[in-house]
C-alpha cells in the first residue's frame, strides 16, 4: 500500500471475514486482472465473462479503462506516472471489491510490469492475471476506435504498442489469444480456470 499523506490514522477492521462472505455468496472473491493492448479484447472479454458469471449467480463487476478514466480517474493522462497512478487506484478499488466478497474484473491496458506487480501485491492469493493477447497485428487491424490509425499518423503521442511500451506478462495465470479463439471459447477458458482454482463452483 502507498504511504498515506495523513498521519494519526487507525485501521478499523470489521466483524465479517472472507469465509463468511464466501459462504453467503456461494463463491470466493477474486480479482481478474485483464491486461493487453488497446483493441486486444479486454472490454469485450471481461464484460462477456461478467455476464456469464452473473448468469451463474456470481457477484461479478467490471471496472473498465475508458469508463473509469471518464470518472474516478478523469484527472489522469497517459504519461508513465499517470498510468501508474491509474493502476494504483484501480488496484485499491479492486481490493475493496474483493474485500466485499465479489469477483471484480479489471480491463486496463496496464502496460507496466511494476504497476501490475503492485496491484498483485495488494491482492495476495486473489489476483488472477489474464493476458489478453491476440498480438499487435490483430489488435491494430481491429482498431475499433480508430486510434492506431491516428497514432501511426502521429496524432496521438505515447500510444501503447506504437510509441509507448507494453510490457507483456511473464507468468500470467492465463493467456487468452482472442485472435485464435472465439469469444465463447475465450469466456470458457476463463471460467474453466476459475473453476479449477475453486473460485467458483461447477455449474
Ligand atoms: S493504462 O495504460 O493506463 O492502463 P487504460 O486502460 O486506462 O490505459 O486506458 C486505455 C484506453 O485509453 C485505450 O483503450 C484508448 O481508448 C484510450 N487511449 C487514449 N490515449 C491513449 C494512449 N496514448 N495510449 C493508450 N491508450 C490510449
Amino acid at each position: 500500500m502507498a504511504e498515506p499523506k495523513a498521519s494519526n490514522l487507525t485501521w478499523h477492521g470489521g466483524h465479517v471475514d472472507a469465509e463468511r462472505r464466501a459462504a453467503l455468496l456461494g463463491h470466493r472473491a477474486a480479482c481478474l486482472w485483464f491486461t493487453g493492448l488497446s483493441g486486444s479484447g479486454k472490454s469485450t472479454l471481461s464484460t462477456a465473462v461478467e455476464a456469464a458469471l452473473v448468469a451463474r449467480g456470481v457477484q461479478a463487476y467490471v471496472l473498465d479503462g475508458d469508463n473509469v478514466r471518464m470518472g474516478l480517474n478523469s484527472d489522469l493522462g497517459f504519461a508513465p506516472a499517470d498510468r501508474a497512478e491509474n493502476i494504483r487506484r484501480i488496484g485499491e478499488v479492486a481490493r475493496l471489491f474483493v474485500d466485499s466478497g465479489a469477483v471484480v474484473l479489471t480491463a486496463f491496458i496496464s502496460p507496466y510490469r511494476a504497476d501490475r506487480a503492485a496491484a498483485r501485491a495488494l491482492l495476495p492469493d486473489r489476483f488472477v492475471e489474464v493476458f489478453v493477447d491476440p498480438g499487435l497485428a490483430v489488435a491494430e487491424a481491429r482498431d475499433p476506435k480508430g486510434l492506431y490509425k491516428r497514432a501511426r499518423a502521429g496524432e496521438i503521442p505515447s500510444f501503447t504498442g506504437v510509441s509507448a511500451p507494453y510490457e507483456a506478462p511473464e507468468h500470467p495465470e492465463l493467456r487468452v489469444d482472442t485472435g485464435a479463439l472465439s469469444l465463447a471459447e475465450s469466456v470458457d477458458a476463463v471460467l474453466a480456470h476459475l473453476q479449477s482454482q475453486g473460485i467458483i463452483p461447477a455449474p
